[in-house]
């Protein structure tokens, strides 16, 4: 069974709909450690009603971001994690990272890629953008992590329409609710089964 290690930073809505879809049988996985670079983050809290492992490691912890990265490595290694999935996590790590577990890393952003992404477009920043320009749709795209953020081969997206009136806030939350919390459990599905392939930077399904 595929063995998940999840980087969480804030709420932990995507790391719920994980854990709730490998409930229902949906994910052949298991989720063996849920990390926080934020000691408060409520992600931390529902790993834990869960009885998932949660570890708290944070770049202030170490004396370089080199470190910092090699401790999040080691730790993952550790647990022989198969695959790493960003729910969440705000800090943009480089290719050390990303070339300890290629094409192993997945993650959720919440616009449809290429717009609104890469450095400081994170969290609410992404919707206040997208209202900023008028776009008529955005939504969701999870992607495997390459060495720049956002770039990486895309796995699946979902739209979602703007409505007149929209707040960042209400944005956020219909993205999340009709993209985010489908397709996140739908790629580490996908994943798991060995359904995807990426050649030249593009996905392939395979089934
Ligand atoms: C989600 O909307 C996720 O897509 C976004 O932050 C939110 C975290 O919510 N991630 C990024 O912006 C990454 N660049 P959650 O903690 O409730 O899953």
């Amino acid at each position: 069974m595929l063995k998940i290690g999840v980087l969480v930073s804030g709420g932990g809505t995507n790391l719920q709909a994980i854990i709730d879809a490998i409930d229902a049988g949906k994910i052949n996985g298991e989720i063996v450690a849920v990390v926080s670079n934020r000691k408060d983050a409520y992600a931390l809290e529902r790993a834990k009603k869960h009885n998932i492992e949660t570890a708290w490691i944070s770049k202030k912890q170490f004396v370089s971001f080199d470190e910092y990265e090699d401790a999040l490595i080691d730790y993952f290694k550790a647990k022989n994690v198969g695959l790493v999935i960003f729910a969440g996590f705000m800090v943009i790590l480089t290719s050390k990272f990303a070339d300890a577990f290629k094409n192993k890393i997945i993650n959720i952003h919440p616009s449809l890629i290429p717009s609104f992404c890469g450095k400081g477009f994170y969290g609410l920043k992404v919707h206040e953008a997208a209202l900023a320009k008028g776009v008529k749709v955005t939504g969701a795209t999870v992607h495997f992590v390459d060495s720049e953020a956002d770039t990486g081969p895309i796995i699946l997206q979902k739209a979602v329409e703007v409505k007149e009136g929209d707040t960042p806030e209400i944005l956020q939350k219909r993205v999340m609710e009709q993209a985010e919390w489908v397709i996140f459990p739908e790629a580490v599905r996908l994943f798991a089964e060995e359904k995807l392939v990426v050649e030249n930077n593009i996905v392939r399904r395979v089934d």
